[in-house]
């Protein structure tokens, strides 16, 4: 549909007028669209210059800096990659003035369109803000949003430093750190988020501040998890620790099991003569030959290790991280269990979740070792490809296994949907939220998050299907939504479900700000209002979570 010309105008005109009156909150009527940016634009080509600012031609390598090809296929009126704070600020003002709608991107790793790039309006990219800087005690490293964390751990690791961030190298240091951060290190240290010091911030006004628990204790709180919804972040204060080797790695398990689970839940295997039947049948050899050679188990054996550990949140203080995920493979039709973990100690004990006893076989494949801290993040990059179709969706709940076990058949049920489709690859992976995670809203006055000595062992369970075609799209989100509503309700049932959702993880759908509770979305609202007047992360910025 497209507005008759004069509308256009008259819209342009109207905006002129409201961008002389700067007390003038913004409202939704204003918010240009589309190529109503166009003055934005040309005036930051101006401000920055052409090799900052890109209008008309967009830099070559922008669209694919974006992980999910859904962020790919956005086009922004104009991007611009400011070099230092000032730039930005000088940004911030001109967006202000011309109240065009723009996004923030630093890895480019959000899942769905929009999070961090915008049709028609301005993308800011602050890849070229890249400073990694220890100071001279090691205790603080600074760095800039344009990195990933690859390089972050490369660099600080000449300096036998580490700091808590992401377990995949390309994974961006901005939009990780502002949305929590689940890493490697999080059973000793927690949110990644809660690591930070001090930020550097770009207000809506374009001032630049230094933000931390002393200067200012409500901003700071709020950027705990806050997202971007109070400033452009572009120096991130973090705290750093001594690097030291760790054992870990993945146990890949085969699943004798699923056979008879599909047989009772009545999931047809068709008779036909078709090249897919035979490599049905050949996938069916594969359990089969592990279990012979003692190197297999069961789906029910692989949740009953994880309930032991989370349920008893196994004391062992050497614990640094555990996780494990189910992944259906549609050629050879085959489900695998993988589990990762990394602990402290190099004292090459079994871990739990990977112990014969507990898990009643050992792994197909185990890459366990003593090692690097690094050579395990650099061990899940392959597993993680850029340039596909992807959708993330996070429930939080109390674990139980028998409950856990009916979740996992309803995951049976809906991939047997929509398995034929092109690239498809449906991926269910299962992390506990630590002790020290859930309490670290005791840390330097605490984090919006809203947990409560109460809630008890939790864990963030991550549907994140991969698959190839645009128009395999409306499919795939279905069968997401089924499965969700089946387990949202079933866990709801048991009362085992906890309002939280993990802003990293979670669907476009999903209200994240009310899952840290009215309070602290109250308390939320009301910082945004004192820092930023006029409304410009609030209603210009519309990708994203919104507070
Ligand atoms: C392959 C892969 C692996 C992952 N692994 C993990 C993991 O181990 N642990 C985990 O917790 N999560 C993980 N995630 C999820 C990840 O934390 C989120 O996708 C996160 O948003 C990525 O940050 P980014 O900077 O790359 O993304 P972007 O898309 O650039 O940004 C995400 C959001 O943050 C905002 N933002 C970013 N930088 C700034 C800034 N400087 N100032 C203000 N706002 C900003 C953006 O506007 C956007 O709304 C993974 C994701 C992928 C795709
Ligand atoms: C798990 O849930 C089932 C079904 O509601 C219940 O019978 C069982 O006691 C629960 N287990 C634990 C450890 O709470
Ligand atoms: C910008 O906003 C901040 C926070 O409201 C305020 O302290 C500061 O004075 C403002 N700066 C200008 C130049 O208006």
């Amino acid at each position: 549909m497209y507005p008759p010309r004069c509308m256009t105008l008259a819209l342009i005109f109207g905006i002129r007028v409201l961008a002389d009156d700067s007390q003038h909150p913004i409202t939704n009527q204003e918010v240009l669209t589309s190529s109503d940016c166009h003055n934005a634009c040309t005036e930051l080509v101006t401000v920055l210059g052409e090799d900052k600012a890109f209008y008309q031609t967009l830099p070559e390598d922008f669209a694919s800096s974006y992980f999910c090809n859904r962020q790919r296929e956005v086009t922004p009126a104009c991007v611009i990659r400011p070099a230092n704070p000032q730039d930005v600020s000088l940004a911030m003002k001109t967006i202000g003035k011309h109240r065009c709608s723009f996004a923030i991107k630093s890895g480019g790793h959000g899942m769905f369109e929009g999070t961090s790039n915008i049709e028609g309006g301005i993308t800011i990219d602050l890849v070229r803000l890249d400073g990694i800087e220890l100071s001279e005690d090691g205790e603080t490293a600074s760095v800039g949003p344009g990195n990933r964390w690859g390089k972050v751990y490369e660099v600080l690791e000449e300096r036998g430093r580490v700091v808590v961030g992401g377990r995949v190298s390309n994974v961006g240091v901005g939009g990780f750190l502002l949305g929590g951060g689940i890493s490697f290190l999080g059973r000793k240290y927690g949110w990644a988020s809660d690591n930070v010091r001090n930020y550097e911030l770009v207000l809506a006004n374009g001032s630049i501040s230094n933000v931390n628990y002393k200067s200012h204790p409500d901003l700071y709180w709020a950027l705990r998890g806050g997202a971007g919804n109070f400033g452009v972040v572009t120096r991130f204060d973090l705290e750093a620790y001594p690097l030291t080797p760790v054992w870990g790695g993945m146990s890949l398990y085969t699943l004798t099991d699923i056979r008879t689970r599909c047989a009772s839940l009545n999931i047809a295997r068709p008779f036909s003569l078709s090249y897919s039947y035979l490599l049905r049948q050949v996938s069916q050899l594969i359990p089969r030959i592990a279990a012979l050679l003692g190197r297999s188990t069961t789906s029910t054996q692989i949740i009953k290790a994880f309930e032991e550990m989370i349920v008893k949140e196994r004391t062992d203080e050497t614990y640094l991280q555990y996780f494990f995920s189910l992944s259906y493979f549609p050629t050879p039709d085959l489900i695998l269990a993988s589990v990762m973990h990394v602990r402290e100690k190099p004292d090459g004990n079994p871990p739990a979740l990977a112990d014969p006893r507990l898990i009643g076989g050992k792994p197909t494949y185990s890459t366990s070792s003593i090692r690097s801290l690094r050579s395990m993040v650099e061990e899940l990059d392959p597993y993680n490809i850029p340039g596909f179709r992807y959708l993330y969706h996070e429930i939080t709940f109390r674990f139980n296994a028998t409950v856990f076990q009916q979740i996992f058949d309803f995951h049976l049920e809906e991939i047997d949907k929509v398995k034929d489709l092109q690239g498809m690859f449906p991926v269910i992976v299962m992390q506990p939220i630590s002790e020290i995670s859930r309490r670290g809203n005791e840390k330097n006055g605490g984090n919006p998050f809203g947990f409560s000595d109460s809630d008890g062992p939790l864990c963030a369970l991550l549907a994140c299907p991969q698959w190839d075609r645009a128009e395999d799209d409306e499919a795939v989100h279905a069968y997401v939504a089924r499965f969700v509503d089946k387990t949202m309700a079933l866990l709801e049932k048991e009362g085992l479900l906890h309002r939280w959702v993990y802003p990293n993880y979670a669907n476009k759908m999903q209200d994240v700000f009310s899952g840290y509770g009215e309070q602290n979305r109250g308390k939320l609202r009301e910082i945004q209002g004192t820092y930023d007047t006029e409304g410009v992360f609030a209603k210009l910025s519309k990708g994203y979570f919104k507070v």
